[in-house]
């Protein structure tokens, strides 16, 4: 019979994932428990309000509160379940950085009775749910650990990675199809009892390294493929071909559909789970890592065309359009154009940059120390400037009328004005 999770789920990390799945589950009437070691976070939770933007989360969150099935606190308590969503970044050599994840292990071990369930949720390499099971097993020597061959473990660990995309967290999260990694086919049984609650989309039930490895496979794709289209736009400038005719043409084609070229890779998934596979294939990673190359190097590209352009004015006004990481999302996280943004203040220190982006009210942190930096309106940018860069296709720019770029030197790194 197939099995739904009853009883008490604590969730470590309240960000972007782990909270949206507290209030998915929570409001299935399952009583969760939000752990985060940020106070502010917890003391926000508490009184119902969500720490950051994300459609719909906020209704979600504060009526799981206001009915007692959402909770936070700081310190891990003892639950049925625990799911783990902590941040996964990289270190300096790019290799992960599962430090965040250790911890959320050795808090959750103490806590641990027979028959609970461990599912890790952030992205990870292949290996970590198994370094779960060994963190905790140091732990607690007295619980059986699962071992894949062997029936009768005490505990059970399980990887489920998370695909949603920001923006559409609440939709996305119900609807996308989950796959579920266990240690052992137990543990993917016991972990899909939880996603049973609230998922609507399929659940495949795999190993743990398979789990891992296609979500790192899934970004690493994306990457590949944007890095092709950002090949081609490099080419094409060369040749003095229109990049966009071209891919516009050969997409007509019944089995290509290359992706749209653009100033660079950003947000925090992207540019940094392809270097997962990297090291732990370091030799055999040829491509993956030459598509981070390709596509890490594209805002020194887009910055040094600008240069270029600028040279031939003598006192040149630059509008530099979009700074976030994407269209229509206020996340700037490893955003191409703020690095694109620094390269152009930098290397052109008496030029003054007009900066403007709908969705960026003050200038970020990595761009305050340029004193030629302005942020301004779109439109007196625009008016004002003598080149125009559009960095981020945020639909107000795209709707810009031709007539306001007249006699501008344009430079459209999405296309959006083509
Ligand atoms: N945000 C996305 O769109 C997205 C999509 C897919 C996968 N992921 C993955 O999900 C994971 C979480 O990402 P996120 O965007 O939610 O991160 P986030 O930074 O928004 O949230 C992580 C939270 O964990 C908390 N935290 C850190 N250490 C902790 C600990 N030991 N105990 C309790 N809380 C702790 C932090 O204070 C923070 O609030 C990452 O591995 C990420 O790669 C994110």
């Amino acid at each position: 019979m197939t099995e739904i999770f009853k009883g008490r789920l604590a969730i470590l990390g309240m960000g972007y994932i782990g909270l949206p799945t507290a209030a998915a589950i929570a409001t299935r009437g399952i009583d969760v428990i939000g752990v985060d070691i940020n106070h502010a976070t917890v003391a926000a939770l508490s009184r119902g309000e969500v720490p950051f933007v994300e459609p719909d989360l906020a209704v979600a969150v504060s009526g799981a509160v206001a009915m007692g099935r959402l909770t936070a606190t700081t310190e891990t308590p003892e639950a049925d379940a625990f799911i783990i969503a902590v941040p996964t970044p990289f270190n300096d050599d790019r290799t992960a950085d599962l430090s965040y994840v250790k911890a959320a292990a050795e808090q959750i071990a103490p806590k641990l009775k027979s028959g609970n369930i461990v599912v890790l949720e952030s992205t990870s390499p292949p290996g970590t749910t198994q370094k779960i099971g060994d963190w905790i097993g140091a732990v607690r020597p007295d619980l059986r650990m699962p071992r894949d061959g062997e029936t009768g473990a005490d505990v059970y660990i399980a990887h489920c990675p998370e695909r949603v995309l920001p923006g559409r967290i609440m939709i996305e999260m119900i609807t996308n199809d989950r796959v579920i990694g266990g240690l052992t086919p137990r543990c993917a049984e016991k972990a899909a009892s939880i996603y049973r609650l609230f998922a609507q989309g399929e659940i495949l039930l795999t190993d743990a390294a398979s789990a891992e490895m296609a979500k790192l496979v899934e970004n690493a794709y994306r990457d590949v493929n944007i890095a092709f289209a950002n090949e081609i736009s490099l080419i094409s400038e060369s040749l003095h071909i229109d990049v966009w005719e071209v891919i516009r043409l050969a997409n007509r084609h019944p089995r290509v559909s290359i992706l749209s070229p653009g100033p660079g890779v950003g947000g925090h998934c992207i540019p940094v789970d392809p270097w997962f596979i990297v090291s732990a294939a370091p030799t055999l990673s040829r491509l993956i890592r030459t598509a981070r190359e390709v596509n890490d190097h594209r805002p020194h590209h887009v910055a040094q065309q600008v240069v270029e352009k600028a040279k031939r004015f003598r006192s040149p006004t630059v509008a530099c359009l979009g700074l976030t990481f994407k269209a229509n999302v206020d996340d700037v996280r490893e955003s191409p154009a703020i690095e694109v943004v620094g390269l152009i203040a930098k290397a052109l220190p008496d030029v003054d940059i007009l900066v403007s982006d709908p969705y960026v009210s003050t200038m970020p942190a990595l761009l305050a120390k340029y004193e030629n930096l302005h942020l301004e309106g779109a439109y007196q940018a625009v008016e004002r400037a003598d080149i125009v860069v559009l960095l981020v296709e945020h639909e107000p720019f795209k709707a810009m009328r031709h007539t306001r770029l007249g006699g501008k030197v344009i430079y459209d790194t999405r296309g959006a004005w083509h």
